[in-house]
């Protein structure tokens, strides 16, 4: 092979060779994936220190580097596997690293439209099709971020300077028990003290109660605070539960509050069949945190935020300063006017080409299977008289314990997930609800499939068989 004289520019037969080499490394890979074990560890330790190293003067070969890589990948819980069931699966999408291999090849930049107009163009189109799919008007708009956690962090943010203003000591945010930690971690982020962050009671299925978001806000008032955020959250990380968003957006519109819908789990099964009646109430909400990476299937690094009133964003975000001045035409808006980031990836094709290459039926089918594979998971296990369960599935996780004493319980359900787990055909985790271990078993990836999931279930039921005779 020609070596070219400039080592960052390799000639076109070597960036073919290096193209090909990494195409069969990923395929290789992804072909196995059903084979894989759900995690292994085994050794990491050799392999980990296998990458303390000093910064290579000189390049080495990518066959030489990829077979590094592979055991570094292989030494990890399985997330794009079908055995993975764990906290709240992703899967991996291939559109989307086909995409991610085109958009930083290519290397074009969205952040102001004026680069890339029409690659901009695609990235609102897909934000568009989120703000549709959730059922939000015209004029909505939004940003696609790498996850969850900065979603809810620019939309604190959002709802921060159009309620509050440019002092806001004094505001305060409603949210649930069971709301992720990220959202807490957001408004510290946005500068807001620990008091002003409320969390409310939930009911026995985990769901915030709108009478204590009542009664929280008029006790505010009264003394003197400004309540202008709830975050309902749609889809709990523990166990899937559901914030009754009606009533949590009419007490929110009697007192002017804005209501952020933290989705990120949830909200894509809206897509499913009766998917509407399920998370009634998201269409009116102020603000939606989606995560792609979870409930679309696509590889990690990909969130969304939707904003009904979408100047709302660009209020929140928007600078300028004179060497930008090229590229901002007035009155249009780029994606570094609506968010806090300026040059990043173009992230909206890893949206745009799974949805337009598969269809958004596809997606449709696949999230209507994890639902009814949760259903199933739950009353098989609530058929057995070993398994107390926390609740009916209201989207795919299922959280359940041994039966028992307390005592007994919280002793055996750590050993129960390790006997689950050392299988290594599956993977769970655990969760504490009201100081109590609590199993967890959520679907959510698009490799899962019922085989998958009975596996687990006749593996809970042999090892509880095993723990308790
Ligand atoms: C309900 C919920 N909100 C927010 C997040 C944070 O999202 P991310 O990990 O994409 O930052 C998660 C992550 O699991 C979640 O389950």
């Amino acid at each position: 092979m020609n070596a070219s004289p400039f080592p960052l520019e390799p000639g076109p037969a070597e960036l073919e060779a290096h193209t090909r080499a990494v195409a069969e490394f990923v395929l290789a890979h992804v072909a196995s994936l059903g084979e894989q074990p759900s995690f292994d560890l085994d050794g990491i330790e050799a392999v980990r220190a296998s990458f303390r190293e000093a910064v290579p003067e000189a390049g080495r070969p990518l066959g030489e580097l990829l077979g590094r890589l592979a055991p570094a990948i292989a030494k990890s819980y399985n997330t794009a596997g079908p055995g993975y069931l764990a906290y709240i699966p992703g899967g991996g999408v291939y559109a989307s690293a086909l995409a991610d291999f085109i958009a930083t090849a290519t290397n074009r930049y969205v952040g102001v439209t004026q680069a890339a107009p029409a690659l901009a163009q695609i990235e609102g189109t897909a934000v568009a099709w989120l703000c549709t799919l959730m059922g939000l008007p015209a004029g909505s708009r939004g940003i696609l971020t790498s996850g969850g956690s900065l979603s809810n962090f620019s939309a604190i943010v959002a709802a921060r300077h159009e309620r509050l203003g440019e002092s806001f000591q004094d505001g305060s945010i409603y949210f649930s028990g069971e709301t992720h930690h990220c959202v807490t971690k957001a408004a510290r982020l946005a500068g807001f003290p620990r008091a002003s962050l409320r969390e409310l009671p939930t009911d026995a299925r985990r769901r915030l109660v709108p009478a204590a978001l009542d009664a929280a806000i008029r006790d505010d008032r009264s003394r003197g605070r400004r309540p202008f955020l709830v975050v309902a959250n749609v889809g709990t990380t523990n166990t899937g539960a559901v914030d009754p968003l009606p009533e949590v957006v009419r007490i929110a519109r009697e007192h002017g509050l804005w209501v952020h819908a933290d989705a990120a789990y949830g909200g894509f099964f809206r897509l499913a069949p009766g998917g509407e009646a399920l998370l009634r109430g998201i269409e009116d909400c102020d603000s939606i945190t989606l995560d792609p990476h979870k409930g679309l299937f696509l590889p990690y690094g990909l969130g969304a935020l939707l904003v009904r009133d979408g100047g709302a964003l660009a209020r929140a975000h928007r600078e300028s300063a004179s060497y930008v001045q090229d590229v901002t035409a007035e009155g249009s808006l780029g994606f570094a006017d609506l968010s806090p980031e300026l040059s990043r990836d173009f992230r909206g094709l890893r949206l745009w080409l799974p949805l337009m290459l598969h269809g958004v039926t596809a997606f449709r089918e696949q999230l209507a299977e994890k639902l009814s594979l949760a259903r199933w998971a739950y009353e098989s296990l609530r058929d057995d008289p070993r398994f107390e369960m926390l609740d009916e599935p209201q989207l795919s996780v299922v959280a359940f314990r041994l039966r028992g004493t307390a005592e007994e319980a919280d002793r055996l359900g750590p050993e129960l997930l390790q006997r689950v787990n050392a299988r290594r055909r599956v993977f769970l985790s655990s969760t504490r609800i009201d100081s109590r271990y609590v199993l967890r078993l959520c679907v959510l990836s698009f490799r899962t499939h019922e085989d998958r999931v009975r596996d687990a279930v006749e593996a809970l039921r042999e090892g509880a068989r095993t723990l308790l005779g």
